[in-house]
């Protein structure tokens, strides 16, 4: 079982790796259009995109979204390269599902990134469907101090694992386990999605049961429906037919504004580059999260990893100038920033 969950891992990235268009490219966030400046009546050397988050200072509001981590020698350096270019740049960093850490040991030492990364805002990474099949607050919190994470990820990922082969789809009763959890833990947990957004319903579901973090992680990018139809054996269409199932980024972001007051949002899926990053803020949320684009840097090297994160970088703080905005409270839920057709909360 356990080596499977490594298997599995590794198919994901081959599959990745073969097939483009498991990419959306929904480019949602094009639709969003800001207001340029032509006398921001600020110097651009005077822009500061840092932040505070989970009081953690980050450099500028990147999230490197969970991907990995395993026995698998192709999966083992990635979580390694991103974390050193976590620590370098200044940005969070998710870790991807530690499931396999409860039934294989060695997995352990792929999720091990505090020596390079000692600073980092760090996300420990676990299935919520977990929780349906017994695993127990205890054993959260004890992967989460052996990585020495400073909040947990607990995903959602009901259309993944309705077309994944060996997927587990028994969702019942979960929001009162995920409340359980949260009770139980002294870490914040972040409800998530994997690329298909979180609806109003489920945002107030986590609200009923004491969340107060949320990763709306919507539709436009990585599209787990393709994935994993391309590791089905039968002759279905099903990952195909749903490859586009969700609620894209944007809009999941739009209807969660009205319950931006009680809770923190994060946005991802699909954001592409700096400006998709500053539209996000823009809309509410205090992170911008991206996973596929930095794969095949984190495979390549550190370096690679850095040099991306350095194009974001640049691309925000550039937008941030032509915006006239010193600082991320100038961009943060400011709708004057949006041409007026595009406004968000109209
Ligand atoms: C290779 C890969 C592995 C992923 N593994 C996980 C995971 O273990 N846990 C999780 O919560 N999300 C996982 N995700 C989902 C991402 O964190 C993210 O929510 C989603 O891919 C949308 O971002 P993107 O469009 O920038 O890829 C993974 C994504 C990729 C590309």
């Amino acid at each position: 079982m356990s080596n499977s969950i490594s298997k599995r891992k590794r198919e994901h990235i081959e599959v990745i790796n073969r097939d483009p268009m498991v990419d959306r490219q929904g480019h949602f966030f094009d639709a969003i259009q800001l207001q340029h400046r032509a006398l921001p009546e600020i110097n651009l050397e005077d822009v500061d995109p840092s932040i505070t988050v989970m009081g953690k200072t980050l450099s500028f509001p990147l999230l490197i979204s969970s991907m990995t981590g395993g026995d698998d020698q192709l999966v083992k350096k990635v979580n390694r390269h991103l974390a050193e270019a976590a620590q370098i740049t200044g940005v969070a960093m998710g870790l991807g599902s530690q499931r396999v850490m409860l039934k294989q040991p060695e997995a352990e030492l792929s999720f091990q990134v505090r020596d390079v990364a000692p600073d980092i805002l760090l996300f420990g990474n676990l299935g919520a469907i977990q929780l349906n099949n017994g695993v127990t607050p205890e054993q959260v919190k004890e992967m989460l101090l052996k990585v020495q994470a400073d909040a947990l990820f607990l995903h959602l990922n009901p259309l993944q694992e309705a077309i994944q082969p060996e997927g587990d789809t028994n969702f019942a009763g979960l929001a009162a386990r995920i409340g359980e959890l949260q009770a139980a833990l002294d870490y914040p947990v972040v409800l998530k999605e994997v690329g298909a957004g979180l609806s109003v319903q489920d945002i107030e579901l986590g609200l009923s049961q004491g969340i107060k973090w949320f990763d709306v992680a919507g539709r436009g990018g990585t599209s787990w429906a393709r994935i994993e139809q391309h590791r089905r054996k039968d002759d279905s269409q099903l990952g195909f037919t749903l490859q586009d199932w969700g609620i894209p980024t944007t809009v999941s972001l739009q209807q969660a504004r009205p319950y931006m007051q009680e809770a923190n949002f994060i946005a991802s899926g699909g954001l592409r580059d700096g400006l998709d990053l500053i539209k996000s803020v823009i809309m509410g949320g205090y992170l911008g999260g991206v996973a596929k684009p930095l794969l095949a840097p984190a495979m390549e090297s550190t370096a690679a990893v850095v040099t991306a994160i350095e194009s974001l970088k640049k691309e925000f703080v550039t937008a941030m100038f032509l915006l006239s905005a010193k600082n991320i409270a100038d961009l943060r839920l400011n709708d004057t920033l949006l041409l007026p057709q595009q406004g968000i909360n109209k």
